[in-house]
């Protein structure tokens, strides 16, 4: 669970901002979009059912970014 919420408050956002220029941007959006699902379903798995929450609504946020940058 604690590494769960280490994830969760990981800010992927501000790191590829600074490291990566922006035509890079959506293979990140990618990569963090597989990350978070992943982490999400384990959380689901493991009855983590508030961690699965937060991690869903992050998803949902790098599926919008995502979309934003098509
Ligand atoms: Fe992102």
């Amino acid at each position: 669970m604690e590494l769960f919420k280490q994830l969760y408050r990981y800010n992927f956002k501000k790191l590829h901002s600074v490291l990566c220029p922006n035509k890079s941007k959506k293979r990140i959006e990618h990569y963090e979009i597989s990350a978070y699902g992943t982490a999400r379903t384990f959380a689901k798995e493991l009855g983590l059912n508030e961690i699965a929450v937060l991690l869903q609504e992050t998803l949902d946020e790098e599926a919008n970014a995502d979309k934003a940058l098509t």
